[in-house]
């Protein structure tokens, strides 16, 4: 079975997607956040590109039922429930509910691939997890990162290097493209994940904003279990894999 990877989302293709299991990757912070909130129990997470598409899609629940949720430049969107810090996403918030999810970068790349049959979200948080629920499809698979603003994000290509190691050593998988084994070289020079994020651009940027408290969270390794999936515009659990 074959790995490829794309460093931003602009060079996903059709002939790239075909026929495989896609992962997409935001670390800092849509993936980290939506394990989170499917952690803690929530039903179900719709992704959104844009602020006026999540309030026409709530307009069609009961207003108890969703939580608005979502970030723009990093900070809760005016009239919004919750903004992007994963410790916002508790149980006693979102058990139960609908979660209408917009972000800068990570709902766009999830929504680009709305008719492929498996699309996992996947962090540092889950990566065991999610090699082994993936590498139990028997596909070729295309690891996405989400990148930020078109721009190549270090964090989610060292990611993508952590699990393309993974399903390489464990899984037998074959780097099947230059970026698969570009990501693969780069996980190995980045052994402190938390020391990453503080270095990277966007771990500087939510620093400089305050929140720089979301990073260490947002740096642990194989902390859950649960492998979200996005299926029919709806993120879900999907397993919960002993790994
Ligand atoms: C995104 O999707 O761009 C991120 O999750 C941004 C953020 O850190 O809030």
């Amino acid at each position: 079975m074959d790995l490829d990877v794309c460093l931003i989302p602009q060079e996903i293709t059709e002939e790239r997607i075909n026929n495989k299991t896609v992962v997409v990757i935001d670390v800092l912070r849509a993936s980290t956040t939506i394990l989170q909130a499917i952690e803690n129990g929530c039903r179900s997470i719709i992704p959104t590109s844009s602020v006026s598409d999540a309030m026409e899609i709530a307009k069609q629940f009961d207003r108890d039922s969703i939580l608005l949720c979502g970030e723009r430049e990093g900070k809760k969107i005016i009239g919004f429930d919750l903004g992007n810090s994963p410790f916002e996403y508790t149980s006693d918030k979102v058990f139960g509910k609908t979660l209408i999810y917009t972000s800068t970068n990570g709902s766009k790349t999830i929504l680009k691939f709305h008719n492929v049959k498996n699309v996992i979200i996947s962090t540092f948080n889950n990566l065991e997890a999610t090699a082994s629920y993936v590498a139990s499809l028997s596909n070729h698979i295309l690891i996405t990162c989400s990148g930020k603003l078109e721009r190549f994000s270090l964090e989610d290509a060292v990611c993508a290097g952590y699990l393309v190691n993974v399903l390489k050593e464990k899984y037998h998988f074959h780097l099947g493209t230059d970026g698969a084994v570009a990501v693969s070289q780069m996980a190995n020079q980045f052994v402190d994940t938390y020391q990453l994020l503080m270095n990277c651009s966007h771990g500087r940027f939510l620093m400089n904003i305050g929140m720089g408290y979301d990073l260490e969270i947002c740096s642990k390794l194989n902390i859950s279990k649960i492998v979200p999936e996005f299926i029919d515009g709806k993120i879900i659990k999907k397993v919960e894999v002993q790994t």
